[in-house]
């Protein structure tokens, strides 16, 4: 089965680029079907192009690459579709101000991924994935030597075990992080296993392990 990417911005090309680049076929799809359509068209046979409603039927992950306002609106409104369905959450609680300075965009101490994580139907694997590095950091560090690590979050081991095939088709190492409950540590603008939460820094397992031992991940 495929992985559906809804949303072909930044972090949904990096990710399905990554993913047909590791052998995983995928289908996208966007608000502007076009632009799902020219990523298909360049990425190849492994990819093709749907609408959300197709793109999720058609899929035994999803990966939700919008932001976590769209995410509030499609979720409920596709939930009968997400059932039995892995839910890949890469959102940050993050805006930009009139200024362009980065505000947080949900009180402290409520992750985006308790808010979505709550709108999911019974019956669907939530994991939060995707989102620990910056799109361009994600885009340019798959394949290094040595590995690095994308975080992940989830209560549920089926999810646990898909994210872990897709990270590693993506050419990155898994790491888990914790539970839902621990998924603050891995979101912008301040979890502490969030590259920001590194200085910037893309880090390896050695790295990770050292950061989340005690943590009971
Ligand atoms: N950018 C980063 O560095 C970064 C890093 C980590 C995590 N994240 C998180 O990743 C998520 C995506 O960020 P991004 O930077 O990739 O955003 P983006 O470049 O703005 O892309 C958002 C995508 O969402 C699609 N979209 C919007 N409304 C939609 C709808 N109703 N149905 C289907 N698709 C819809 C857009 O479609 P169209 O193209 O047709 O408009 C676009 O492809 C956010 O939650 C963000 O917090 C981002």
């Amino acid at each position: 089965m495929a992985t559906a990417i809804v949303g072909v911005g930044n972090i949904g090309s990096a990710v399905s680029r990554h993913l047909v680049a590791g052998g995983e076929p995928v289908v996208l799809a966007a608000k502007d079907q076009s632009r799902a359509q020219a990523l298909a068209e360049q990425l190849g046979p492994l990819a093709r192009a749907a609408s959300v409603e197709d793109a999720i039927s058609g899929a035994d992950a999803v990966v939700f690459a919008v932001w976590l306002d769209t995410m509030t609106e499609l979720i409920p409104a596709n939930a009968d579709l997400l059932t039995d369905k892995v839910v890949i959450d890469p959102s940050n609680p993050i805006g930009f101000d009139a200024s362009g300075q980065m505000t947080r965009t949900l009180p402290d101490g409520e992750s985006a991924g308790s808010v979505v994580a709550g709108l999911l139907p019974a019956g669907a694997h939530y994991v939060k994935a995707f989102g620990t590095l910056g799109a361009d950091a994600l885009a340019a560090s798959a394949h290094r030597n040595p590995l690095a690590v994308l975080f992940y979050a989830t209560d549920d081991e089926a999810a646990a075990t898909t994210i872990e095939r897709l990270i590693r088709a993506a050419g990155f190492e898994p790491w888990k992080a914790g539970g839902v409950a621990a998924a603050g540590r891995i979101e912008a603008p301040s979890g502490d296993l969030h590259q920001y939460g590194f200085n910037g820094e893309v880090v390896d397992i050695d790295r990770a392990r050292s950061a989340t031992a005690g943590s009971g991940a």
